[in-house]
């Protein structure tokens, strides 16, 4: 078993159990340290100055984007436009690439279970460009069946998104067949790695796809930071997201032309102490390596969702099969409203999500109105999750229930 708690300092003394990691996992010490490094040693404006300080903290925030670059095992570091977060980078794809390529007749595939951020930028797209939002439909178990994968895509589609792990399911979705799908129409794929990178050693290259987002404050970076991976030649040829300063290569009072990518996609001044600690984050788990973390996870998802699958009031959405679910347990109890299922687990210093997971077309499909959820990650030991199944067991007992 791993044992990282102790380069948590939030899990530091604290009989806190942190379960919602899918949400936002907690950061290591070395994250929070290299943070304060740039802000004491280096911070000035990145990109501009023509001082040791500004330039020092230009190159830790480009070795950043080298790192994030190699983690996703892109061709290029200029492949990699930093963002605030997920919803950034599926809004960045919407306003540029979809608002200026889709046309009416076109259509856009999403999937059923998609997070608010991969479905909402994709309606206004359509809305705009008057093109059609498809759905594609999984089912109760979160698998997408082949036949319906091949039929939901058509000579129309252009455009397929997909998250790589949903964050309701936790299952790894078939995101390599539909990006060979999309591109046997000649449509774009977008994947949406926000609950996958933190688990899955992500390979653009080899998962095909055209674009690829994800956050950092999902994998112990920090919030504010966020990257967008995207083909060269897309995003040679994409028009700028937001414009002002040091996004531009020539003004006039008129009229601009663009700098070079990535520069072209981040307007005003950057995040750059973000993206050192998203940097630190990244070396962290793969010094803890993806693989260890992933079996560690694993291990600790079992033994919850055996002690789940006994309770008879307690219902579980998605597989059977712990290995199915990166760590994320969504369930149901009888009789009992989620937000008091997580008003229950707080008053045992327990915290879960309680909600629609930002994925109400989801639930709507699913037929149940709300469900909890409990995620697991890498500092999350036996002890976390003996105390979230002892919470489980009495719960509906402390709800008044006779049993
Ligand atoms: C699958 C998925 N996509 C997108 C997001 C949005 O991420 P952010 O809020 O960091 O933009 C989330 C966050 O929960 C998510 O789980």
């Amino acid at each position: 078993m791993l044992d990282l708690r102790k380069d948590f300092p939030i899990l530091r003394g604290t009989d806190v159990v942190y379960l919602d990691s899918a949400a936002t996992a907690q950061r290591p010490a070395c994250v929070m340290e290299a943070e304060r490094a740039f802000n004491d040693e280096r911070n000035a404006n990145p990109l501009r100055g023509l001082y040791a300080w500004s330039m020092e903290a230009t190159e830790a925030y480009e070795r950043a984007r080298q790192t994030v670059a190699d983690f996703v095992h892109a061709r290029q570091p200029e492949e990699i436009v930093f963002t605030r977060n997920t919803t950034e980078g599926l809004n960045l794809i919407a306003y540029t690439w979809a608002c200026t390529n889709l046309r009416p007749g076109d259509e856009v595939l999403v999937t059923v279970m998609e997070h608010h951020s991969n479905l909402l930028p994709w309606q206004m797209a359509c809305e705009r460009t008057g093109a059609t939002l498809r759905f594609l439909e999984c089912d109760q178990r979160g698998v997408f069946p082949e036949e319906a994968m091949r039929a939901a895509v058509t000579e129309r589609t252009k455009l397929v998104c997909m998250g790589h792990v949903s964050n309701v399911f936790g299952r790894v979705n078939p995101v390599e067949k539909m990006a060979e799908l999309a591109h046997s129409v000649g449509a774009l794929m977008v994947c949406d790695a926000a609950q996958s990178a933190p688990h899955i050693a992500l390979d653009v290259q080899k998962l095909g796809v055209d674009f690829l987002v994800f956050s950092g404050h999902k994998l112990c970076g920090p919030m504010g930071i966020g990257a967008l991976w995207a083909r060269m030649e897309l995003l040679e040829d994409m028009p700028p997201f937001l414009r002002g300063g040091e996004m531009i290569e020539y003004v006039t009072r008129d009229s601009a032309t663009w700098a070079e990518v990535p520069h072209k996609f981040e307007a005003g001044t950057v995040n750059a102490s973000g993206a050192v600690g998203l940097e630190a984050a990244i070396r962290y788990l793969q010094t803890a390596g993806l693989e260890t973390i992933e079996s560690h996870v694993n291990a600790l998802t079992e033994r919850a969702l055996k002690g789940m699958q006994a309770l008879p009031h307690v219902h579980v959405i998605g597989s059977e099969n712990a290995v199915e679910h990166s760590g994320i347990l969504t369930f149901t109890v009888d009789g009992v409203h989620p937000h008091d299922i997580a008003a229950i687990f707080d008053s045992d210093r327990i915290c879960i999500r309680a909600g629609h997971h930002c994925a109400q077309p989801l639930m709507k499909h699913l037929g149940v109105g709300s469900t909890a959820r409990a995620s697991i990650y890498l500092y999350n030991n036996e002890q976390d999750v003996d105390r979230f199944l002892e919470s489980l067991a009495t719960l509906r007992s402390r709800m008044g229930y006779g049993e």
